[in-house]
Order: C-alpha cells, then sequence, then structure tokens
C-alpha cells in the first residue's frame, strides 16, 4: 500500500520525531500505526444542526470499523451547514465547506476519508470537496428522523409545515393546535423525513456508488445505522487498499444512474444544481437538458411526500434506493464501479420491492411524463426548472398578468395585504432572490399564496423567481430563472401587468412583451450595489456560477484536465 500519510510519519528527521508524538497524544502508539492507512472521519456534528445530532454515535461505530479493518481513524470537525437556522441560507456556505473539506483532506496526513453529512447541502459540499481531493472517500449520512404524530396523522417534514400554514393563515387552524404541530414536528434528531433535499442528496451519494447501498434511508435512531457505520468504517480501509478513488467511481455513467433515480424518486429540485456543481469538480459534462431528457425517459416510482403520501421510513421499510434502482433494471449502467468494491449491478442483484404501495413497480409507475421540466425562453434564456410532480395540472399551461416582488422584505410586507391586486391568474414574481442577488439563493421561490386567495380555497398559483424552493415544498413553482435578476437576467425587466405564458409540455417560459421594449427596460436597469464589502459574502458574489452551472466558485471548476491534479503539501516544517 502506497501511503501518503508515511511521508509524515516514517521519517528519521525531527519533523518525523514532532508528527510521532502527536499521534502519541491523540492515543496512538506510532508503532501500531505502522503500515496502516490513516482514516479521516469528517464529522460535521454540531449543536446548532438538529439533524446531524446523532452523527457522535456513528463516527464511534465507523471508528470501530476502521480499526477492526486495520485502519488507525482520526477523527475531525467540519463547519455543519444546518438548514433550519442557518440564515439567510445555508447554500451560501456550501461551496465553504466544500473547500474546508478539500484543503483539510491536502493538508493533513489523511490515505482515505469517511465523510458524515445529513441536512441538504452537507452532502454536496462534501462530494464536491472529495471529487476535487480524489482521495478514497466514501459518505454516510445521519438518516431521516422519527416519524412525528400530530391529530392523528403522520407528520412530515416541511410538507406538512407548508399545509398547515396555510390552514393556519386561512383560520382553518387554532393557536392551540398550532402550538401542538411545534412537538409532533420534533420528531427528533436526523434529517427530514421526507423526499427533500437531504433524502434525495442521500439517495444521488447511493445511486452515484459513494454510500453503501442500501445505507441512506436508515433512520437515525436504528441500530441498522450503526451497523451500517461500521461496516463503512471497514469498506474504507478496503478501498484505500485498492485505491479507489472518487474519480474511478463518479464516472458519466454514475451521474447517469443518479439522474434516474432523481427522476424516479421525483427528487428534491435543489439536486439539479448540486450534481452539476458535483460534476463540474470532475469535468464530468452534465447540463440542465440531461435532467430534462433522463426525466422523460424514466417513470417516476416513488410514492412519498411531497410527491406521495408516504415517508422515508416507509421507502426504507420497502426496501430503498438498492430495491428501487432493481426497479429500473435496465435503465441503469448496472457495470458502474461504486463504493463496495463491486458494481452496481452486483450491489442491487439481491434487492427485493417489499412494498409496491411505495416503490410502484416500473409497469405502474406513478406518472411516466417526468418528474422535472426544464424550462427555456425569453423569460429564461439559461434554463429555469420545475417540479412537475407537485404542480397543478391545471397550470401547467398558463397565461397571466405579472405582479412583481422587487425582493424578499417587499413580498413579505404585501403579500398579505387585503388589497394585493391579485388574482388565481395571476403570476407571482420574486426577484432579486438568487445566488448573487441575496447572496446564495435561499429557498425563497415558493412565495406563499396570498391570504385574500387562501379565504377563498387557493391553493397554488404559478410562481416565478431566480431563487429554490425546499425540496419538501410543491406547487407550481418556476425555479433557479437564469441568468439571475441581479445580474441583468430577464427577471428584471418585468413589470406588473406583464403577461407571463409556462407552457410546461412544449417547455417554455416567456415574457409576453415586445423586444423593443425590453431593450428601453434594459437599458435602462442598473444593478443594486451590495452591502457586502469584504469576507465571504464578497467573495462569494464575485465568484459564484450560475445555477445551470451549479453555484460552484468559478476558480473551484477545473477547466483543463491538469487543473484536475491534487496538488500535495509540501511535508517540511510548519
Ligand atoms: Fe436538515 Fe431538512 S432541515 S434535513
Amino acid at each position: 500500500m502506497n501511503l501518503r500519510s508515511r511521508e509524515w510519519f516514517d521519517r528519521d528527521d525531527e519533523l518525523g520525531l514532532q508528527n510521532r508524538a502527536v499521534l502519541r497524544v491523540v492515543g496512538w502508539d506510532p508503532d501500531l500505526t505502522r503500515g496502516k492507512p490513516i482514516i479521516g472521519i469528517a464529522n460535521s456534528w454540531s449543536e446548532l444542526n438538529n439533524c446531524h445530532l446523532g452523527l457522535r454515535a456513528v463516527a464511534d461505530a465507523v471508528k470501530r470499523g476502521v480499526i477492526a479493518a486495520g485502519g488507525v481513524p482520526l477523527e475531525f470537525n467540519t463547519i455543519s451547514l444546518g438548514e433550519e437556522l442557518m440564515k439567510p441560507s445555508a447554500m451560501l456556505y456550501r461551496n465553504l465547506m466544500a473547500m474546508e473539506l478539500e484543503e483539510t483532506l491536502r493538508a493533513y496526513p489523511i490515505d482515505g476519508v469517511v465523510l458524515l453529512c445529513g441536512c441538504d447541502k452537507t452532502t454536496p459540499a462534501q462530494l464536491m470537496g472529495a471529487a476535487s481531493a480524489n482521495l478514497p472517500a466514501i459518505q454516510l449520512n445521519a438518516g431521516p428522523k422519527a416519524t412525528g404524530r400530530w391529530r392523528g396523522q403522520e407528520v412530515g417534514s416541511g410538507t406538512s409545515l407548508w399545509k398547515y400554514w396555510d390552514d393556519y393563515r386561512a383560520g382553518k387552524l387554532g393557536d392551540e393546535d398550532w402550538r401542538a404541530l411545534e412537538a409532533a414536528y420534533a420528531g427528533g434528531p436526523g434529517t427530514c423525513n421526507t423526499m427533500g433535499t437531504a433524502s434525495t442528496m442521500a439517495a444521488m451519494s447511493e445511486a452515484l456508488g459513494m454510500m453503501l447501498p442500501g445505507a441512506s434511508s436508515i433512520e437515525a435512531h436504528s441500530p441498522r445505522r450503526i451497523a451500517v457505520a461500521e461496516a463503512t468504517g471497514r469498506q474504507i480501509v478496503e478501498i484505500v487498499r485498492r485505491d479507489l478513488r472518487p474519480r474511478q467511481i463518479m464516472t458519466r455513467a454514475a451521474f447517469e444512474n443518479a439522474l434516474r433515480v432523481h427522476a424516479a424518486i421525483g427528487g428534491s429540485t435543489n439536486a439539479v444544481i448540486h450534481l452539476i456543481a458535483i460534476a463540474g469538480r470532475l469535468r464530468v459534462p452534465l447540463t440542465l437538458d440531461d435532467f430534462d431528457a433522463f426525466s422523460r425517459t424514466t417513470p417516476t416510482l416513488l410514492n412519498v411526500q411531497p410527491n406521495g403520501d408516504r415517508l422515508m421510513a416507509d421507502f426504507d421499510a420497502a426496501g430503498g434506493v438498492p430495491a428501487l434502482m432493481r426497479e429500473l433494471g435496465d435503465l441503469l449502467h448496472l457495470e458502474a464501479p461504486t463504493v463496495t468494491g463491486a458494481t452496481l449491478g452486483e450491489n442491487i442483484a439481491s434487492a427485493i420491492n417489499r412494498d409496491a404501495r411505495v416503490i410502484r413497480p416500473r409497469d405502474q409507475p406513478l406518472r411516466t411524463d417526468g418528474a422535472l421540466a426544464v424550462l427555456r425562453g425569453n423569460l429564461a434564456p439559461r434554463g429555469a426548472i420545475l417540479r412537475t410532480t407537485t404542480a397543478s395540472p391545471h397550470l401547467q399551461r398558463h397565461c397571466g398578468p405579472a405582479l412583481v416582488f422587487e425582493d424578499y422584505a417587499d413580498m413579505l410586507a404585501r403579500i398579505d395585504a387585503p388589497d394585493l391586486p391579485v388574482t388565481p391568474d395571476t403570476v407571482l414574481v420574486l426577484r432579486n432572490a438568487g445566488a448573487v442577488g441575496v447572496p446564495g439563493l435561499p429557498e425563497w421561490g415558493s412565495i406563499p399564496i396570498p391570504k385574500k386567495l387562501l379565504a377563498q380555497g387557493v391553493r397554488d398559483m404559478v410562481r416565478i423567481s431566480d431563487s429554490r424552493m425546499s425540496g419538501t415544498s410543491s406547487g407550481t413553482v418556476v425555479l433557479h430563472v437564469a441568468p439571475e435578476s441581479a445580474v441583468g437576467g430577464p427577471l428584471a425587466l418585468v413589470r406588473d401587468g406583464d403577461l407571463i405564458a409556462l407552457d410546461v409540455p412544449r417547455r417554455s417560459l416567456d415574457l409576453l412583451v415586445d423586444e423593443a421594449e425590453l431593450a428601453l427596460r434594459r437599458a435602462a436597469w442598473r444593478p443594486q450595489p451590495s452591502p457586502h464589502r469584504r469576507g465571504y459574502p464578497r467573495l462569494y458574489q464575485e465568484h459564484v456560477l450560475q445555477p445551470d452551472e451549479g453555484c460552484d466558485f468559478d476558480f473551484l471548476r477545473p477547466q483543463s484536465d491538469e487543473d484536475l491534479a491534487f496538488v500535495p503539501p509540501v511535508v517540511g516544517r510548519s
């Protein structure tokens, strides 16, 4: 085994002594570690992130597996991106977490790494960092949280909250019930128990071949999660021995598998941005059009909220991602390598779909017309997306007058005003909510239905923004309009009353204003000055790419094969 850590420890000079002394301090006799791989355990545990509270026990189990297989585990903490408390959005910090991981792997004597993730952005951040470092890596998530119950109903993370919030605003839910919902909603440690972004990205990691089969859907509190953590610890030592690296696993074929699974689960729209970002780190070509093409040719099979009525525990009991992939069968590249050392086809060969109500058989899908649509037109020259599984059928061909909110604060201030000039046909537009504009592309795209329309029973409208939405949300919500308004995209030119035409079957999104008028508006447009004069937000605004390029930083995306090289540090005096 050719271990990079040996350059730190197997040397006779003063640095060798100093480095071995560090091992002694952290609890390892250097004689016991000789010839063994150093396995980093990147732990994003934090009390600021409820979703990751179970990761301490998971890390301990990974360590047991590493030691049992003959490796030396060294756990380190990383930034933790908690979707709920972190503002304006954990998305702002995804690239920071990816950079932190890549640089930790570069700078320390680590031969392989286990990536402990969970909440939405942590999974892609780790995959982006691991892709760039290209050291042997396996990912393991925190797992979905337990299902809470309220008024006899199961509570789905996000999905139930948005529904009951509308009921509360419409006066259908009293204050006492609203408060009681809070305790049921908490559930416990773990990620959202719906097919939101966390569950989607964990499934993507499995589909890409970067997580052990079946791991992603196991609930956070299950003893099976501890068992899979131990197995992950054993397996990382094995793939270090084989020198199996992320770049060998995350190939174009692996991404195509991920796109199939994404379409089959009706996955979160956020995964579009994240998968493009991960592929970009590897110079694997992946575009918005790939998502549309794979969505059109893949049946939607999973009946889990927000697309269906079940929760992640049901998906896990039905067999999880391996059973779903077995249903997809020849739509997948079964020869793709994975972190098990076996092919994807070998991994799922014995998988069984144990509940056809949750994972629909391929010949009885939930739908066949695609889970996701990529829209283009003069309002979105570089694309926009819509989760068709949760969009209202009657709105998928719609033309209506725009009502424009200049930014999030404007929207919050006016959305429930009794005199808001809005009808069910109005197209709600939110701008200055994108990657550069905020910065950080928060999940503001699911604009609430105005209170006066809620009272009339309206529960969906066409909504358009350069923002994202929670993977647990639903509705006819057009997202990620690119280029965004803050950099002069056409969304910046829309005025109240302009007609907007959405045609999902034709994949079009157009502003019905003639080009001469748009040219006048474009000439008059001026960018808004940013309050961020320094620090990370400024770096972000200056370097973030648009959603069709994954919102990575321009300087982190390799432009040539030479840029892919992982430059090791000089191991000398610090
Ligand atoms: Fe962390 Fe949903 S808030 S996974």
